[in-house]
């Protein structure tokens, strides 16, 4: 898979992208990704990128010489079929499923604004989907353009061991169940000794009615796409 980022500020990622699972997975071949400043595609001589609305208001926005030119040449570029996806407070919530999705397409261009919008053109026409990754704005879209390049790359075959993905909160519809590590008691904060006794059966119903009760405790609106047996039903709404 190859990613792309279009970036007014690409010296913001340079950490997240050279660290930890992100490095490995650019070195093991798993990712390739790219941050480019779309400012190199700016066709006039002050390399501006964004200019005032057209019936006035407050602000500027990103003019759309420049990005459907940098879109352009990535597309080319690549050879591969590219899916376009715009970072904005307006997009659809970013959610584990999403990430999965995107993590289907052998090429992703990422757009991050900045500034107080985008033509509406480059919206329009140039995307595929709008992608938020929550309910406030950020100063621009490279922080979520972060988000969504880190959670698709750590589920891409090869980046981590893949059983560790089943276990993963929202990977079930769920949240994860609680874990411990030694040791088994710490200042007597004593480990569930279910987790202690070798009984796999037992443990595994454990950490599924915790994951049931955790998710009906935190966040009872993951329930409602969760299918759950009869018993389950029973069990977090006795
Ligand atoms: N750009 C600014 N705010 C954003 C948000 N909440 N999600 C995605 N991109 C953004």
């Amino acid at each position: 898979m190859h990613i792309d980022v279009l970036s007014l500020f690409p010296e913001m990622f340079t950490g997240v992208l050279n660290t930890s699972i992100l490095k490995r997975a650019q070195e093991r071949g798993a990712v390739t990704i790219a941050v480019t400043d779309f400012r190199e595609y700016a066709d006039n001589k002050h390399k501006n990128v964004d200019d005032y609305p057209f019936g006035g208001g407050a602000g500027m926005l990103l003019k759309p010489e420049p990005l459907f030119a940098a879109v352009e040449a990535l597309k080319q570029a690549s050879g591969k079929k590219s899916h376009v996806v715009l970072m904005s407070p307006q997009g659809a919530p970013y959610t584990h499923q999403k990430a999965v999705e995107l993590g289907t397409h052998e090429h992703l261009i990422l757009l991050c604004g900045h500034y107080e919008g985008f033509d509406e053109r480059i919206r329009e026409y140039l995307v595929d989907e709008e992608v938020s990754i929550g309910d406030y704005v950020l100063t621009g879209g490279e922080l979520a353009s972060m988000v969504v390049v880190d959670s698709v790359v750590r589920l891409l075959p090869e980046v981590i061991e893949h059983d560790s993905h089943d276990d993963d909160s929202f990977a079930h519809g769920l949240l994860e169940y609680p874990q411990y590590t030694r040791p088994a008691d710490f200042n007597g904060m004593k480990v569930p000794d279910v987790l202690l006794s070798g009984h796999h059966l037992n443990i595994e119903k454990w950490r599924r009615e915790q994951a049931l009760i955790r998710t009906a405790m935190k966040r009872p609106d993951l329930l409602l796409n969760v299918e759950l047996s009869d018993e389950e039903k029973q069990f977090i709404e006795p």
